[in-house]
């Protein structure tokens, strides 16, 4: 999948290596948390795992496509048809109930209204929000709104759901029940699940820890 990548930013004249020539595989259904410090090149990863973003260098395929040879609008395409997103910070439309956020990404699909309405709410029921459907994210807890961003990042039937810090800015029980969720979803419909945390008491839950520091993996492990 990733082929020494790196990434480097350019900040006013000064040149970031975020990341410094990684090569990964995220095998179908796996369950793989991506853990290292702060500022360790993770979110980095994630963004060119999801196609948000392009190498500098390296090779990256996402759903066996090769990322250079796709212009944005193909990237995109690839992306929402293979790729589901969940941050630590939810980014849900605020003036958006749940349903109409969970149905989002059918939109550039072309499903229709009434179609997109029914998967949607299928979804929020899976996550335990079917009584919540036409709330808007500041009517719901932040639990619930981390389960509306995961209806939404699932809708599309993703081969890959890419997780960055998702219990990040939940209390500990509520983090928890999302991790559960999270993990029942990987075992149920074979998505892969790439989790983003610096916590390691929550990446200890997954099958395969990758560590990493500095732009570069320093550990990978698989529990056997
Ligand atoms: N858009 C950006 N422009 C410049 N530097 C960035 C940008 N995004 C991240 N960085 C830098 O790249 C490094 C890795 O960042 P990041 O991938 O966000 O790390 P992590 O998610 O592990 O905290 C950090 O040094 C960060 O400051
Ligand atoms: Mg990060």
């Amino acid at each position: 999948m990733a082929q020494d990548l790196t990434r480097t930013y350019e900040l006013d004249g000064v040149t970031v290596p975020a990341l410094r020539g990684v090569t990964l595989e995220v095998p179908t259904g796996g369950y793989v948390a991506l853990l290292g410090p702060s500022g360790s090149g993770k979110s980095t990863l994630m963004h060119l795992l999801g196609g948000l973003d392009r190498p500098t260098s390296g090779t990256l395929r996402i759903g066996g496509r090769d990322v250079a040879d796709l212009d944005a609008g193909q990237l995109a395409k690839l992306r929402n048809e293979t790729i589901g997103f969940v941050f630590q910070a939810f980014h849900l439309l605020a003036r958006t109930t749940a349903v109409d956020n969970v149905a989002l990404p059918l939109v550039y699909r072309g499903v229709r209204t009434g179609e997109r309405r029914r998967r949607a709410a299928a979804m929020l029921g899976r996550v335990g929000l079917g009584h919540r459907l036409d709330h808007r994210p500041n009517q719901l807890s932040g639990g619930e709104q981390q389960r509306v961003a995961i209806a939404r990042a699932l809708v599309t039937e993703p081969v890959v759901l890419l997780a960055d810090e998702p219990t990040g800015n939940l209390d500990q029980a509520t983090g928890r029940a999302v991790l559960d969720l999270l993990e029942e979803i990987n075992a149920e419909r074979s998505v892969a699940l790439v989790m983003v945390t610096h916590d390691r008491e929550v990446a200890a839950r997954a099958r395969r820890q990758i560590e990493m520091r500095d732009g570069v993996v320093v550990n990978d492990s698989e529990a056997s």
